[in-house]
């Protein structure tokens, strides 16, 4: 049976507005973020603590958290890949940080500078500190379902890096497929495996949709027990060090998909279908959220 509600963890901020070649202001951002919880989207990723030299667009992250005005029901989740990192969030009141590792090695190496071991072994302090701060911790893993340079993905990597952020303490870890690449058959597999190492409610599912398979991959997850769901308003996203990675899946169409199962999210769409044309106007991108689109055509 299909979940009666899931939880839809919105990654447009971050994710959506990490790889765009156009610099956003920091009054759009934080517009972005208070507009997308206003909708009813209780967790809203806000920005990343990363080098800027990497991702010049996340540069002002610490802004966008002084400004936002916090509701009391909604988490901000903002990314964090080392102690520098973590000690950033703390200071500008962060209450819920996420970490990322790579099931492959290459995609570590190119997005972190350093090797699946290396990285495990560098965000255990850090995963200490913040639960020891009380901050929520929330895992991802990239390069779930295939690597833009290692091409295959061995599931049992995944398990791995799946039950090691578990021991660490994160709550939920969120499987990535980073690079649109994975098909339902595939998903099923990797949540199985997954499934078989941590509790599969601990399991969220992030999905790119660059070969056009992100709903398909939703509803395949759904039918596997999962019940919460990262995408971005508008369809926005892609990871610098992912080319040809397109945004994630569109949170309008994933609403849209959900209030057709009668599944309950919370969220009204048709908030997130302005927001998603506002965002993809100032963007100067076309609206990649095929719901959004035809919602506001009707
Ligand atoms: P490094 O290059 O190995 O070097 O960084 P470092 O640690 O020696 O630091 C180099 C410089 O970066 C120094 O500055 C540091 O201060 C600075 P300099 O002295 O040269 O001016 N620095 C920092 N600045 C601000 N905040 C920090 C920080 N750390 C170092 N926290 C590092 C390693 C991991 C930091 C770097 O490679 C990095 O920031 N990578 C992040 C890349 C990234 O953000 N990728 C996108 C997010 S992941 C993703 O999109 C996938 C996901 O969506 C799921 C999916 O789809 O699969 C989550
Ligand atoms: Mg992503």
């Amino acid at each position: 049976a299909l979940p009666d509600k899931v939880r839809i963890v919105e990654v447009g901020p971050r994710d959506g507005l990490q790889n765009e070649a156009i610099a956003v202001s920091t009054a759009v951002k934080i517009e972005l973020v208070e507009r997308l919880a206003d909708a009813g989207l209780r967790v809203v990723e806000a920005g990343s603590f990363v080098s800027p030299h990497k991702v010049p667009q996340m540069a002002d992250t610490v802004d966008v958290f002084r400004a936002i005005a916090r509701r009391a029901d909604t988490s901000y989740p903002a990314l964090v890949p080392n102690e520098q990192g973590l000690k950033a969030a703390l200071a500008c009141g962060v209450t819920e940080i996420a970490i990322f590792v790579s099931a492959s090695e290459s995609f570590s190496r190119k997005n972190i500078n350093c090797s699946r071991a290396e990285s495990l072994e560098r965000l255990e302090p850090v995963a200490d500190l913040a639960n020891a701060s009380g901050l929520r911790v929330r895992g991802y893993i990239s390069c779930i379902a295939g690597c833009p340079y290692d091409g295959t993905v061995d599931v049992e990597e995944v398990a791995l890096m799946a039950r090691t952020l578990n021991d660490m303490g994160c709550y939920e870890i969120s499987l990535g497929d980073t690079i649109g690449v994975g098909t339902a058959t595939k998903v099923r597999t990797v949540i199985n495996r997954v499934a078989a190492t941590i509790p599969r409610e601990r399991i969220a599912m992030h999905f790119h949709d660059t070969y056009g398979q992100g709903i398909a991959n939703v509803l395949a997850s759904l039918e596997e027990g999962i019940s919460v769901f990262d995408s971005s308003v508008g369809g926005l996203g892609g990871c610098p060090y992912a080319p040809g990675a397109n945004g994630n899946v569109a949170t309008e169409d994933v609403l849209y998909l959900m209030e057709g199962l009668g599944i309950e999210t919370g969220v009204d769409l048709g908030s997130v279908a302005r927001i998603g044309d506002w965002i993809s106007e100032v963007l100067k991108r076309p609206n990649m959220a095929r719901a959004g689109r035809a919602i506001l055509a009707s």
